[in-house]
């Protein structure tokens, strides 16, 4: 369940919707599914079986397997770095709508009479209010992990995640009886494939899609592997790594469904980008109209603040448990506090560009031109599309190559059973290094306008 916390966060309710719009609905969803099941089941796997085995955290399992991978390991670091750093950005936002919807329902002026276009638009460019609201997030997610509660936050993830999917099943019904909606359904689950039809296109869609599925499961930076060395020889490591992708993609198609029919049904371009979710989910809540409008968003926002917490607690930690566990080793007092503070202020000023650029819309410069990014999408960019590819092929090899049968010995320990060991040879052999081989080399050449 704790795995599961981590999981389900601002990729399944903000990325997953976002990036299916702009990857032409139907389209992306087919291809990430696929890499759920070829690559995702497969990597997760990997990454809780090496946990499992080594009893240890990130760079320290790598490193006793073998002291040349100790590389793989801090690509995972810099990838949590750069995701926490926009990630508690985007956490304030989620925590300004919270906010602001609480205000809504005592106030009820329609928020000021702004559409949500307008409202979104404004917040953006108040970069002192957006800046405000990541130092909330992020002051959040230090004092759980220095208090080093976070066990206690498995109780909690039990309550938050079930009352997250009602509360999403009441998004949907909304979404799907406004008028013009079925539009947005057929987006998403009529077969289209004109968006795969061309290489270019197919590619496009491919490196979205997967970026998306290493954010949304927490794979290729090592995150799942320090949860592996918390699991116990009894438990099944191949009924939890299908459990969680499988809990995570369902979180993630019930907010695609809650946000595409009211994108068609409002008028919103699918392609929007990155403002997707808080500008449409907007305009459902207030079309309840009254005061329900505003309650219900007023609990989404804060099941969705909560969601995010139990996520960016899992990053900071992975880069905490780095620094402790070294400390550790070395013999030194391990001083969880400092570190832990001393983490989230790097992780501060790395995020301060982001919040001061509020996609585009703030006061830093923009990013050239011919790259078309906002600095989110760059940081975004380093982890998913570079970083956490390269950890998972690294990983894979590893798995495939290098330990062999030794990796199913650990699956199998106390009788449990690894019916799907062929399978997830063959991929960690060969389709998971081939793919995210293909994705790094058309990365790189797109960076580079080739
Ligand atoms: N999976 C989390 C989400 O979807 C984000 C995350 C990525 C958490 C990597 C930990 C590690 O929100």
């Amino acid at each position: 369940m704790a795995a599961v916390g981590s999981a389900v966060g601002l990729g399944n309710i903000w990325g997953f919707p976002f990036r299916l719009g702009a990857g032409g609905g139907f389209a992306f969803l087919l291809v990430y599914l696929i890499l759920v099941v070829f690559v995702g089941y497969v990597v997760m796997l990997g990454e809780l079986t090496i946990g499992r085995k080594t009893g240890k955290s990130t760079v320290h399992a790598y490193v006793e397997l073998s002291k040349k991978y100790k590389a793989i390991g801090f690509m995972g670091i810099v990838s949590g770095f750069c995701i926490l750093a926009f990630y508690s950005v985007l956490g304030g936002y989620v925590m300004k709508y919270m906010f602001g919807f609480l205000m809504e329902m005592f106030r009820g002026d329609n928020f000021g009479g702004m559409s949500s276009g307008e409202y979104f638009d404004n917040f953006l460019g108040n970069v002192g209010q957006g800046t405000l609201w990541f130092v909330v997030f992020q002051a959040i997610t230090i004092l759980i992990v220095m208090g080093g509660v976070a066990g206690g936050i498995e109780k909690f993830c039990k309550i938050a995640m079930p009352a997250l999917v009602v509360m999403l099943v009441i998004v949907i019904i909304r979404s799907v009886t406004l008028p013009g909606a079925t539009e947005g359904l057929a987006f998403m689950f009529k077969p289209d494939f004109s968006k795969l039809a061309t290489f270019s296109d197919f590619m496009g869609v491919l490196r979205s899609a997967a970026g998306q599925m290493f954010f949304s499961l927490s794979l290729g930076m090592g995150c799942m592997i320090t949860y592996g060395s918390y699991l116990s020889k009894k438990e099944s490591l191949q009924f939890n790594a299908m459990f969680i992708p499988i809990a995570d993609t369902t979180i993630a198609i019930l907010a695609g469904m809650a946000v595409m029919p009211a994108v068609f049904a409002l008028g919103f371009e699918p392609g929007r980008g990155p403002g997707l979710l808080f500008v449409t989910l907007h305009g459902v809540f207030m079309s309840m109209g009254g005061f329900i409008g505003p309650f219900f968003g007023f609990f989404f926002y804060l099941l969705v603040t909560i969601a995010a917490v139990t996520s960016s607690i899992s990053l900071l930690e992975v880069c905490a448990s780095y620094v402790i566990d070294k400390r550790i080793i070395e013999g030194k007092e391990p001083n969880r506090r400092k570190y832990t503070i001393m983490i989230g202020a790097a992780i501060f000023v790395v995020g301060l560009p982001i919040s001061l650029d509020g996609l585009g819309a703030g006061i830093m410069p923009a990013l050239p031109e011919s790259l078309g990014w906002v600095w989110l999408e760059l940081y975004d960019f380093i982890a998913e599309g570079v970083l956490m590819p390269l950890g998972a092929l690294f990983m894979s090899l590893i798995v495939g190559w290098v330990m062999k049968k030794s990796f199913g010995e650990e699956v199998r320990l106390e009788g449990n059973k690894f019916g799907t060991e062929s399978f997830v040879m063959i991929c960690a052999k060969y389709i998971t290094p081939i793919a995210m081989t293909f994705i790094l080399v058309t990365q790189v050449m797109d960076f580079f306008g080739m």
